[in-house]
C-alpha cells in the first residue's frame, strides 16, 4: 500500500485532510489495546485457515507477522503514526509491510466494528480480573483492621450527630460488606463482558463460512453474541462496568470522608501515617490527608465518565456509529482511577492508628445510651412511645442539672417512672450498650466476632 494511502481509500479521489485525520484518529489512546487486537487477529487467522478461507501457510505467515509486531510494541520499537487512525489500522498496515499482500487477507469476514467490540471485551475482561483482585485485597485489609481493633468503641453518628456507641470493628466491617457486594457486581458484569462478538462484521454478519464458536474457544469465551446488529451497537457492558466502578468509588469516598474528618484536630479519632499524608507549602504545622481527599475528588471523575458514556449512547441510531469511539477514554480513565484508588487505600488503611481513648470518651458523651434506657423500659412492659417520652424527660433533667445518665441515682430515675429498678445501671455504659446488641447484624462484640468467623470460613 502506498504511503499515506488508506486501506479504505479505493473510492476516494483526494487524501484525507490533515486536520480531519488528527480529529478522527484514536491511535494515541486505543494503542493500549494492542495486545488484545493482536490476540484477536491471531485467533481470527487460525479460524480462517481451519475453514479453508486462507491457506495454512498464509495463516502461519500472518501469525508470525503479528507476533513480531507484538514483540516490537512491547519492546518499544514499534513506530505508531498519527495517520494510522486506530490500533486496528496500525497493526494491519504493519502486518502488510512485513509479510506483503497476505496481510490483506486477515480482514476477511471481519469489520473494525466487531473488531473493536472484541478488543474492548478482551481488555475489560482482563481489567475486571485486576479490579476484583484489588477489591479483594482491600476487603482483606478491612477485615484485618477489624480484627486488630476488636473491642474498641466508636461513637456512631446519624445526621452527623452522636447517636449510639458501636464497635470500631463493626464500622470497619461495614465497608468490607460494601466491597463484597461491589466484587459480586464485578463478577456479574464480567458475564456480560465475556461474550465473543467477532463475526458480526460491519452489522449484518458475513457470507463467508466462518466458525464463530471456534474463535470463542480459542479466545476462551464461554459463548458468542446472538445478534450481529446488537453486537456492533452494544456498549451496555462498558456502561455497566463504569457504574460498578462508580459504586466502588462512592464507597471509597465515604470511608475517605470519615478519615478526613476523624483525622482533624477536632475529632482526633485517627492518625494517618506520615508517608500517606502531605504538608503545606506555607503552614509548617500542617499534615494533610490528601490521599483521602483525592480519592473523594476522583469519585467525581468516574461519575463523569459514566454520564459521558450514557450520553454518548443515548439517541444513537442503530447500528455502529463513530460516536462509539468516544467510549474508550472514559473507560480507560475509569479503569486507571479505580485501580489506583483501590491500591492506595489498601496500603493506607494498614497505616492507620486509631485513638482508642478519644473515641471511647467521645462515645460516652451526648447521652449515647438513652436508647438503651428506653429499651430497658420496654422490657419492663412500657410501650416504646411512652418509654421514649420518659427518657426524653430524664435527658432534659440531666442537661439542666449538668449530669450524665450514669450520674443519676435510682431515686432520681424513679421520679420519672416508678418501675425503675437497680438493674437500670446495667444498661448505662457504652460497653453495656454495645454488647446488648447481639441480634444478627448488631454491634455486640460476640456478634461481630461471629461475623468475622463466618467471613473467614468462606
Ligand atoms: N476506532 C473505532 C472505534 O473505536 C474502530 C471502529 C471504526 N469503524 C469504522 N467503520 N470507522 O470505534
Amino acid at each position: 500500500m502506498k504511503k499515506g494511502k488508506k486501506p479504505w481509500g479505493g473510492r476516494f479521489s483526494e487524501p484525507t485532510d490533515r486536520e480531519v485525520e488528527a480529529f478522527t484518529s484514536s491511535i494515541h489512546y486505543d494503542r493500549r489495546l494492542y495486545r488484545y487486537d493482536i490476540e484477536g487477529s491471531v485467533a481470527h487467522a487460525r479460524m480462517l485457515a481451519k475453514q479453508g478461507i486462507i491457506t495454512k501457510g498464509e495463516a502461519k505467515a500472518i501469525r508470525t507477522g503479528l507476533r513480531g509486531i507484538l514483540a516490537d510494541i512491547e519492546a518499544g520499537t514499534f513506530a505508531f503514526h498519527s495517520d494510522d487512525e486506530d490500533i486496528h489500522m496500525a497493526v494491519e498496515k504493519a502486518l502488510t509491510a512485513r509479510i506483503g499482500e497476505t496481510g490483506g487477507k486477515l480482514h476477511a469476514a471481519r469489520s473494525r466494528n466487531d473488531q473493536i467490540a472484541l478488543d474492548i471485551r478482551l481488555y475489560l475482561r482482563a481489567e475486571i480480573g485486576r479490579v476484583v483482585e484489588l477489591t479483594d485485597a482491600l476487603k482483606t485489609g478491612f477485615l484485618e483492621l477489624a480484627k486488630k481493633e476488636m473491642g474498641v468503641i466508636l461513637p456512631g453518628y446519624t445526621h452527623m450527630q452522636k447517636a449510639q456507641p458501636v464497635l470500631l470493628s463493626h464500622y470497619l466491617l461495614a465497608f468490607r460488606e460494601m466491597f463484597d457486594r461491589d466484587e459480586a457486581r464485578l463478577r456479574e458484569c464480567l458475564k456480560r463482558v465475556n461474550v465473543m462478538p467477532l463475526g458480526a462484521a460491519a452489522l449484518a454478519g458475513t457470507g463467508i463460512p466462518i466458525d464463530r464458536h471456534y474463535v470463542a474457544r480459542l479466545l476462551k469465551f464461554p459463548e458468542v453474541t446472538a445478534n450481529s446488529i446488537d453486537t456492533v451497537s452494544d456498549r451496555d457492558f462498558v456502561a455497566e462496568f463504569i457504574f460498578v466502578a462508580s459504586l466502588i468509588m462512592m464507597h471509597l469516598s465515604r470511608f475517605c470522608e470519615d478519615l478526613v474528618l476523624w483525622s482533624s484536630d477536632e475529632f482526633g479519632y485517627v492518625q494517618i501515617a506520615d508517608a500517606f499524608t502531605t504538608g503545606s507549602s506555607i503552614m509548617p504545622q500542617k499534615k494533610n490527608p490528601d490521599v483521602a481527599e483525592l480519592i473523594r475528588g476522583k469519585t467525581g471523575r468516574v461519575y463523569g465518565n459514566l454520564i459521558a458514556l450514557l450520553t454518548i449512547l443515548k439517541g444513537l441510531p442503530m447500528t455502529y456509529n463513530r460516536d462509539l469511539q468516544e467510549d474508550k477514554e472514559p473507560l480507560f480513565d475509569t479503569v486507571d482511577t479505580v485501580e489506583a484508588c483501590l491500591g492506595i487505600l489498601t496500603a493506607m488503611i494498614g497505616r492507620l492508628t486509631y485513638n482508642r481513648e478519644r473515641m471511647e470518651v467521645g462515645a460516652a458523651g451526648g447521652f449515647a445510651t438513652a436508647t438503651d434506657v428506653a429499651e430497658y423500659l420496654v422490657m419492663k412492659g412500657v410501650p416504646f412511645r411512652e418509654a421514649h417520652g420518659i427518657v426524653g424527660r430524664i435527658v432534659s433533667f440531666c442537661i439542666q442539672n449538668g449530669k450524665e445518665l450514669t450520674g443519676l441515682t435510682l431515686r432520681e430515675f424513679r421520679r420519672f417512672y416508678k418501675g425503675f429498678e437497680k438493674d437500670v445501671f446495667r444498661c448505662l455504659t457504652v460497653r453495656q450498650s454495645v454488647n446488648a446488641r447481639k441480634a444478627t447484624g448488631g454491634t455486640a462484640e460476640e456478634t461481630v466476632r461471629r461475623r468475622i468467623a463466618e467471613i473467614e470460613e468462606c
